[in-house]
């Protein structure tokens, strides 16, 4: 029996979990209300944050998962990057220190692979290998999955990610942050046709993002009337306001169909290129509806099987640097103690 310790501290949820075998026994996540009145996440009150956190979170999630002491642990596992850099240190210095109080090997994940991983939690499985769009508050990638260890981007965006694209349409419309989930909502009441966003045009497998978000700022400015930039459309604020109010749930239901299209055509562009067709998702951004239903409907057009992790392991979480410790456990790859924690890197 394989016991693993996965720690998460990228961002701003500090999480621990037990994953035996390749099972998650718990998976237990402090969120960080600090930030709520800054509009976003401010990196230091994290890492303040992350080292108040992360003994009680290690300790609840060894008693959830039912009388495993740390002398049951096999190996520690640790998210080394990508994220905030104070973040990652906390988790990182934590898994070092406990790596070498219990003589217990230490395992380096990369956040971005565990997000992709997250898919191997549960079943059914897919099988390999996989394609794997990753749609986070940070990141938009299509990946192909070998096996639980090897993979490799194909595509990604080159400007804002997915999550941002609905963070920052969000807060232009006025809502609190991250808006993501907030969008999701209000376009349940919506119809998607109602208003017309541009999907960008580019090359291969890549994304873009930021002239979305452009035309969305024009088109309030102008209270609907275009999504170009021309002074004789700016609206007063009171119109904006106006505007928003009376077509919230139509103007978010247009914003989260383009996305979920740019999304999706790039990921069936991704199935063609490769002949891959068991095809996952993962990341914060595959909790949203829209996405969800249309990933599940363009599965069944294309002849796909199609995976979604469990909501819990679609937000940031350790279940999944946990299952991504246990292969990479299995596999033999381990970290000395000078394996340092880097907030930008390369696969
Ligand atoms: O993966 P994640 O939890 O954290 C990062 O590593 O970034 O993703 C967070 C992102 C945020 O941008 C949030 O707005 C978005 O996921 N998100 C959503 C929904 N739930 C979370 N976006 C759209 N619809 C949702 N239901
Ligand atoms: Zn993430």
């Amino acid at each position: 029996m394989i016991t693993i310790l996965g720690i998460e501290s990228s961002c701003d949820e500090t999480s621990a979990s037990i994953c035996q075998d390749g099972k998650i026994l718990s998976n237990i996540t402090a969120g960080q209300s600090v930030h709520e009145k800054y509009g976003g996440v401010v990196p230091e009150l994290a890492s303040r944050a992350h080292m108040q956190n992360i003994v009680p979170v290690v300790d609840v999630a060894l008693q959830t998962a039912g009388g495993t002491g740390l002398s049951t642990i096999d190996g520690i596992a640790f998210t080394q990057a990508p994220g905030l850099i104070g973040s990652l240190l906390v988790g990182g210095q934590f898994a070092k220190s406990l790596a070498l109080s219990l003589g217990k090997p230490l395992i380096a994940v990369h956040h971005m692979q565990a997000h992709v991983v997250a898919n191997l939690i549960g079943d059914p499985k897919p099988g390999f290998p996989f394609l794997c769009l990753t749609v986070s508050g940070g990141h938009t990638q299509i990946v192909v999955c070998e096996s639980p260890t090897q993979m490799k981007v194909i595509g990604e965006t080159i400007d804002d990610a997915a999550g941002e694209a609905f963070d920052k349409s969000a807060k232009l419309l006025g809502l609190p942050y991250p808006g993501g989930p907030l969008i999701d909502k209000y376009a349940k009441h919506g119809d998607p046709n109602r208003f017309k966003f541009p999907e960008p045009r580019i090359e291969g497998l890549d994304f873009s993002f930021s002239g979305l978000k452009t035309s969305i700022l024009y088109f309030l400015q102008n209270a609907g009337k275009s999504n170009l930039y021309k002074e004789e459309f700016a609206a007063t604020e009171e119109e904006r306001q106006v505007f928003i109010k009376k077509n919230l749930p139509d103007i978010c239901a247009s914003i989260q169909e383009r996305i979920v299209t740019i999304l999706l055509n790039k990921l069936k562009k991704a199935s063609l290129d490769t002949g891959i067709t068991d095809v996952c998702l993962a990341g914060g951004v595959s909790a949203n509806s829209g996405l969800r239903n249309s990933f599940m409907e363009t599965g069944k057009k294309n002849g796909w099987r199609t995976y979604i992790p469990a909501f819990e392991y679609c937000t940031d979480n350790a279940a999944m640097i946990a299952i991504t410790g246990y292969y990479k456990f299995l596999a033999g790859e381990f970290s000395g103690l000078s394996v340092s924690s880097t907030a930008r890197a390369e696969w």
